[in-house]
Formats: structure tokens, C-alpha cells, sequence
């Protein structure tokens, strides 16, 4: 029988500013986790700010039920956020009532249905202070550079390649890339992440090897509310890339947009769970990654897979990173390009220079 993994996140307020969940809100989301009687397993965790709901299911991607419970739980936790006057509470709840489904309501959500292998692992990554499509670059590296993943060159089941699905969030399109074939193509789209979101990776027969939360916050606004801080799904090993081969993008602290107020390009820093609050200029932009084998529709796990001495120099090359960037102040390419500003609070700062431009 299929299962369903679907990873739902949302930010209902945070302990001091915008660094972390209380512990109160992780508490509530397992109580209300645990009282259903719709899910196969759950974990709770955090990623800086973000609540996060690690949900096992076979109700499959979309449905009603899990949706609503995750909508109930995140305002359950930030009904006690605002009592605690904990701050922003309930900021990615946009909407009073629950529709139906929880996307386009504020939580990022990422979601696959698939049959339970004779042992599967999975990897789920969350991000906090980027954008959903800062998974272009590790999704590219770990299904379509055989530099990364060697399993592209060596595994005959890897071999014949996998195919992308781009969303253009400007227009509202989709389009379905086959690499190797079309790999340069993808790289066109993917390089401008701002406007090009991988959604899934598909393997060559069809069958699903990775999801991201496309959930652009400011889109769904119309202002500047917070940073996506999406999340992404990746199954591993036996015709799937290896656990490391999957990890290994990330020992390259790639430069991502969001960092402070969302108007900043950081280095996104691979961190263990424990380290997952954001603190220097509210950032830096973290990632970090869970294991799990999925057994009988139960998570065993986690396995802390940044929790590594092996991603320490990744750490320290960030660090120097950030001290380089952070030397720009507000000058780009620290901060965003001008377009991506529109969705921030400097239009208001602007507001007032209007009439006094004059004609050159
Ligand atoms: C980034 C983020 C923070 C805030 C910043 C200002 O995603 O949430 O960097 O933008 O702390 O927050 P306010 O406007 O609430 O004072
Ligand atoms: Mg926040
Ligand atoms: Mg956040």
C-alpha cells in the first residue's frame, strides 16, 4: 500500500525576534500530532523560526484531512504564541478559515506518495531565511552532475538520467525537462531561482525522487511577510542517488537569497538540528537534513545528517563568506536586485523621494 510523506511548515511566532520556536509551540504541534487518528507517524521539529511537521500518511498528496490537521495545529500554536506575546505570532497564517487545502494560505508544504520500498530511506531538508528556490542548485547537482553524484555515471539504474519539473512563478507554468538530454535547458531556467522553482524530479519511468515547497510568501501577501523557508523531500539509495551523494551539494556553502528582512544574498550554512536558530543578521540562511527510514508507514529516525565534523570546513567557508558579504552593507549584490526589493518594506522608504525627482 502507498504512503504518503508530507512535510508542512509554517512560522506562528518565534523566541526573541525571528531566531526560534518556542519549545511551547513544538509541545503543542505533538500533542495535537498524536491525538489524530488519520496519520501513520509524525515528528516535530524546528528550522529557526519555522515549525515543522513531518507527517506519514496514506491518504495521499493534497488531502483535506492532513491539511486541515496541520492548519489546526499551527493555529493551536500560535493561539498560545500570542498569549505569550512571542514575536510576529501566527505571521504565515494568512487567512482567518482553513479552505480546504493549505496551500496558498501562508504554510510552505512538500509532499510525494509513493510505494514503501523493502527498506526506504528518505531526507528531508528545511531551510529558514531563503527562498523556495534554493534547492535549484542542490537538486540540479544531486540528479544531473555526474560530478556530484558519480551513481549517474557508475549505477546502471541511475544511468538514463531523471526529468525536472520547473515552475515559472511569474507566469503560472510548468514545463517537464529530460536530462542528460536537456540539461543545459534546465541550467537556463534553474540559474534564476528568484523565477524558476524546481517542484519535483522525476526518474526516467515516472516515479517521484524529490519534492520542494514552491510557496513564494510574498507572492501569496502581495507583501513582504517573511522568507519562504521552504522545504524539500529526497529519496535515497537503490535506483535513488546515495545518502551522501545527496548531501554532498551541500558541502558548498552556495550563496542563496533571503538572510535579513528577505533582501540579502548569504551563504546557505549546513547546521545539525541543535544549531538551527538564526542569530548573526538574522541569519545566516540555514539548511539542515533529517533521515529517516520509513518502515511500515513509521519514521525511524532521525538521523542528524549535518550533525558531521565532515561539514565543519563548509562551516568555517560560510563564515568567511558571510563576513565578506555582510562588508557590502547595503549595496547589492548583498542586497537583492531591485525587482526582488519591490517586495519588501523599501518601497515605503521610497515612497517619500517620489516628488522630488525631476526630469533630466
Ligand atoms: C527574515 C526575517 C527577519 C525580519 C527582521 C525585521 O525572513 O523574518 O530578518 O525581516 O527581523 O523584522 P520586523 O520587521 O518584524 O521588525
Ligand atoms: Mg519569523
Ligand atoms: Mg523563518
Amino acid at each position: 500500500m502507498k504512503i504518503t510523506l508530507s512535510v508542512i511548515k509554517a512560522d506562528i511566532g518565534s523566541l526573541v525576534g525571528h531566531s526560534i520556536v518556542h519549545p511551547t509551540s513544538i509541545d503543542i504541534a505533538k500533542k495535537e500530532l498524536a491525538k489524530s487518528r488519520d496519520i501513520e507517524d509524525f515528528y516535530v521539529t524546528h528550522c529557526g523560526d519555522d515549525l515543522e511537521l513531518i507527517i506519514v500518511h496514506r491518504k495521499g498528496i493534497n488531502n483535506k484531512v492532513i491539511h486541515k490537521l496541520a492548519w489546526q495545529t499551527f493555529m493551536k500554536a500560535a493561539e498560545k504564541a500570542k498569549k505569550m506575546k512571542l514575536y510576529a505570532a501566527g505571521q504565515d497564517l494568512l487567512v482567518k478559515t482553513f479552505s480546504g487545502n493549505i496551500k496558498g494560505q501562508g504554510p510552505g508544504v512538500a509532499e510525494m506518495e509513493f510505494n514503501e520500498r523493502p527498506s526506504d530511506p528518505i531526507i528531508v531538508f528545511m531551510a529558514d531565511k531563503t527562498e523556495a528556490g534554493s534547492w535549484n542548485f542542490p537538486l540540479y547537482k544531486i540528479f544531473a552532475d555526474p560530478f556530484n553524484t558519480s551513481g549517474l555515471v557508475i549505477d546502471p539504474k541511475l544511468h538514463s538520467g531523471f526529468k525536472f519539473e520547473v515552475l515559472d512563478v511569474l507566469k503560472n507554468k510548468k514545463v517537464l525537462l529530460s536530462c542528460p538530454e536537456e540539461v543545459y535547458d534546465l541550467l537556463a531556467l534553474i540559474g534564476a531561482p528568484s523565477r524558476y522553482i524546481l517542484k519535483n524530479v522525476y526518474t526516467k519511468k515516472g516515479e517521484i525522487a524529490a519534492t520542494s515547497s514552491i510557496e513564494k510568501l510574498s507572492k501569496l501577501a502581495g507583501r513582504y511577510v517573511g522568507k519562504d523557508d521552504p522545504v524539500c523531500i529526497v529519496r535515497a539509495q537503490s535506483g535513488f542517488p546515495a545518502v551522501g551523494e545527496v548531501l554532498e551539494p551541500f558541502a558548498f556553502p552556495f550563496m542563496v537569497a533571503g538572510w535579513m528582512r528577505g533582501s540579502h544574498h548569504g551563504p546557505f550554512i549546513p547546521v545539525a538540528e541543535k544549531n538551527a536558530k538564526c542569530t548573526r543578521f538574522d541569519g545566516p540562511p540555514r539548511v539542515m537534513a533529517l533521515g529517516f527510514q520509513i518502515s511500515n508507514g513509521k519514521l525511524i529516525g532521525p538521523n542528524d545528517l549535518f550533525d558531521d565534523p565532515g561539514f565543519d570546513k563548509t562551516r568555517q567557508e560560510a563564515n568567511v563568506m558571510a563576513d565578506y558579504i555582510r562588508k557590502h552593507g547595503p549595496f547589492e549584490p548583498h542586497r537583492l536586485p531591485s525587482d526582488e526589493m519591490e517586495y519588501t518594506t523599501l518601497p515605503e522608504v521610497l515612497k517619500k523621494l517620489k516628488n522630488r525627482f525631476k526630469k533630466i
